[in-house]
Parts: structure tokens; C-alpha cells; sequence
């Protein structure tokens, strides 16, 4: 099978291919990704020189090279990873996300229409929870709950799962669709909340929180995520939507504190010095609540179920950042600085 994965370059993406090109030697794995500043080639060592691997450095919202990627290669099967998709960057600059989210997505539906064979092929869209829009106090997404999308981010990802579902109903191109939570584990751009502030703590940085720490969020580890991606594809039914989340809720402020916690353990520093950094800062505009999924359908119908706990996850995660700091050192050359500087700036400290 000839497998087109696109934004294998950056964090998810990287990591699915990390386990799936070693496991599946007899499929052919492309990874189309234009290497944008949440990338790093270097999250793929160990598989680049791999047989059944090859990088094409392609940006999914020229669709002439869309195109010719697909005419090269007649993929049988498309994972859709590439996006913009850093909700504090959709609500600073949105304009990408418009591009790549959903004239990316465009692209890359027309050319599956145009080249996969007919009747066959499978076009597999990784989407999030966000689309959903915000949760009160209690309850869950199901597949079933209404779209409502709060971010630039988030709507332009809902326009993009509008999208699939519209070419699979109206040209009938096969199509799955996965909703996921949010994730954590190596190789994440820190920006993100989990590996800025496992930095932020090791360089003894403030630890900033938006607003009071109260917003919640559903957490599951890469990898996880990864095998939920595959169980659709080969079990999932065409047409059809599976929410994926942890079932591990928790309150911004406890994940920091675990961070603390944990980091304190691995590094044998006072868990009070790293407490002490947390900063309370001014909040994300449009800031969502609580995400929390019910992943029934994904459990009964492909057998997936998450193997690592929140726990064992966040372990592996700040264990993999202290051993890889050359993977950081390399990702933080570009645009980093300019973005802590722009995001966290103009938010100052709302200590109570
Ligand atoms: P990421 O930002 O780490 O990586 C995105 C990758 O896409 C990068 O390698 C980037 O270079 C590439 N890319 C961006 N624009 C592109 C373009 N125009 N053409 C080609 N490549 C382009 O993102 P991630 O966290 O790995 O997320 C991957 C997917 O999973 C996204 O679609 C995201 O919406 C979805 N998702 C993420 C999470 C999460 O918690 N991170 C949860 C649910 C769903
Ligand atoms: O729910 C799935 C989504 O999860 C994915 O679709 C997105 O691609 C991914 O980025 C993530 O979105 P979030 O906005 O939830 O993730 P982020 O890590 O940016 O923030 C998590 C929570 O932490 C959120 O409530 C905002 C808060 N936060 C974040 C940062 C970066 C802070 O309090 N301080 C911070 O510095």
C-alpha cells in the first residue's frame, strides 16, 4: 500500500510515523510536510533512511504540487495531518490557518478524487475536539454534539472536516474523520502548554497560566492517538466520525503542578523552587472551557482503548525533553524567541 502522510514533519505526525514505518515494512510511507517552524526533521531519525520512506518537501495549499505528488504516487491512502495549529497563533495571525487548514484540506480532496482509483483509496482526516466549541461543568462530546467552533484554529479545522464530509457525500470519496483531545508526549513545538513549561521550569522561566488555571482539558498521550489513527483506518467504517480522547481530565493548573512534581523527582530540585514560577497571566481571548470526549464508538467498534495513564505519559514526555535537548536546542533557532516575546508580552502577571 502506498501511504501519503502529510505534516509527518511535525509533532503527531512524526510520531505516527515513528511507529508505523517500522512496523509496516511492506507499505510505502510519504511524507509530505513544507517544513514550517513547528517541524524538525530531525523528530524523524531513525526511520528517514528507511526503504519504505521518503520526504517530499510540499505545501499542501499550492495545489500544482499536490497534484504532482499525487500523479507521482497514487497513494492508496491518505493521512492527514498538516495544519496550523497553535490556537494562540490562530487569534494573533488566523490568515495561514485559512490557507493550510482549509484550502490545504481542499487541495488535497481534490487531488485524492482525481487520482485514487476508482471505488477504492481512503482519505483519513485528523481532526480535534476544538470543532465542538466549549463544555460546562459536566458532560462530553459525542460524535453527535453540534459544531461550535471558539478560535480562528478551530473554525478553520471545522470548515476543514465540513469539507471532507461534503466530498464523501457528494463524489462519493471514501473518507474517515477522528476527533481528538488534546495531546502530549516527545517531540511537541513548545509552544504548547506541556513542553513550555517542562522548559520553561528546567531554565527556571515564569510558568505562565492563562487566566486562573480553571480551563480543562482532556489529555492523551501521543501515541495513543497514533494507534486511534490506524484502528479506524483499518476497522473504522468509510464515512464515518470517531471522537479520541484520554478520559483524563484535568485543570491547567494541576497539569502544571504535576509538571512540577515530576520534574522535581527526574532533576532532584525542591518541587517549591519550580511552584514558585507559576505566573498567573492574562487570558486567551475566546478561551474554552472544558473539553472532555466520550470514545465509546472508537472502543466498541475498533478495540482501541489508551495504554499509557496521565501519569506514565507525562514521565516519558519530561524524560524524552531532558535527554533530547539537541532536538530542542535545533527547533528554538527559528522562530521561537520572537514568538514567546510576542505572545506572553503584552499579557502581564495577574498574580491574585
Ligand atoms: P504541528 O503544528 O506540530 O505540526 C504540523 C505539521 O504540518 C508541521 O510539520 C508543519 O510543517 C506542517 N504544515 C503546516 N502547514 C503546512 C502546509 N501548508 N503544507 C504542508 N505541511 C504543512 O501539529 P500537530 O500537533 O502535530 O497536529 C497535527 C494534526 O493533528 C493537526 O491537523 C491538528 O489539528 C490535529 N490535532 C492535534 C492535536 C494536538 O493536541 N496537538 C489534537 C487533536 C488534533
Ligand atoms: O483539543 C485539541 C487541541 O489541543 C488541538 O486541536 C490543538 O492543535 C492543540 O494545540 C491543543 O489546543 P489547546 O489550545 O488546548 O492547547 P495548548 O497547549 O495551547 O493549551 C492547553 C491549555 O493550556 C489551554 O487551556 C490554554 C492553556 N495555556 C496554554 C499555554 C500555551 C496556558 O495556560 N498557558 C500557556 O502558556
Amino acid at each position: 500500500m502506498k501511504i501519503i502522510v502529510t505534516g509527518g514533519a511535525g509533532f503527531i505526525g512524526a510520531n505516527f510515523l515513528q511507529l508505523l514505518v517500522p512496523r509496516f515494512r511492506q507499505h510505502q510511507f510519504i511524507n509530505l510536510d513544507s517544513l514550517g517552524y513547528a517541524s524538525n526533521l530531525a523528530s524523524l531519525e531513525g526511520i528517514d533512511d528507511s526503504p519504505n520512506y521518503v520526504f517530499e518537501k510540499v505545501d499542501i495549499a499550492e495545489h500544482e504540487a499536490v497534484d504532482e505528488a499525487f500523479a507521482r504516487h497514487r497513494p492508496d491512502l491518505v493521512v492527514h495531518f498538516a495544519a496550523e495549529s497553535h490556537v494562540d497563533r490562530s487569534i494573533v495571525g488566523p490568515r495561514e490557518f485559512i490557507r493550510t487548514n482549509i484550502e490545504g484540506t481542499f487541495n488535497l480532496l481534490e487531488a485524492a478524487r482525481k487520482y485514487f482509483a476508482s471505488g477504492s483509496g481512503l482519505f483519513h482526516h485528523v481532526s480535534t475536539d476544538e470543532v465542538y466549541g466549549s463544555l460546562g461543568e459536566v458532560g462530553s462530546f459525542t460524535e453527535e454534539s453540534r459544531y461550535d467552533p471558539s478560535s480562528p484554529y478551530s473554525a478553520s479545522k471545522a470548515a476543514g472536516d465540513h469539507l471532507v464530509r461534503a466530498w464523501s457525500r457528494t463524489y462519493g470519496l471514501p473518507v474517515k474523520i477522528t476527533n481528538c483531545s488534546n495531546n502530549y508526549g516527545p517531540r511537541q513545538f513548545p509552544e504548547k502548554l506541556i513542553p513550555l513549561m517542562v522548559l520553561h521550569a528546567l531554565e527556571r522561566k515564569p510558568l505562565p497560566v492563562y487566566g486562573q488555571g480553571r480551563n480543562t482539558r482532556d489529555w492523551l498521550y501521543v501515541d495513543d492517538h497514533c494507534e486511534a489513527i490506524w484502528a479506524v483506518i483499518e476497522k473504522g467504517r468509510v464515512g464515518e466520525t470517531y471522537n479520541v480522547g484520554g478520559s483524563f481530565e484535568a485543570r491547567n493548573i494541576d497539569i502544571v503542578r504535576s509538571i512540577c512534581r515530576v520534574l522535581a523527582e527526574c532533576t532532584g530540585c525542591s518541587e517549591g523552587e519550580l511552584t514558585d514560577l507559576i505566573t498567573f497571566v492574562g487570558d486567551r481571548p475566546g478561551h474554552d472551557l472544558r473539553y472532555a470526549i466520550d470514545s465509546t464508538r472508537i472502543r466498541r467498534e475498533c478495540g482501541w482503548a489508551p495504554r499509557e495513564t496521565f501519569e506514565s505519559g507525562l514521565r516519558k514526555t519530561i524524560r524524552w525533553y531532558l535527554d533530547n535537548r539537541s532536538w530542542v536546542e535545533q527547533i528554538r533557532t527559528r522562530d521561537y524567541t520572537g514568538w514567546i516575546e510576542r505572545n506572553y508580552g503584552g499579557r502581564g502577571d495577574h498574580r491574585e
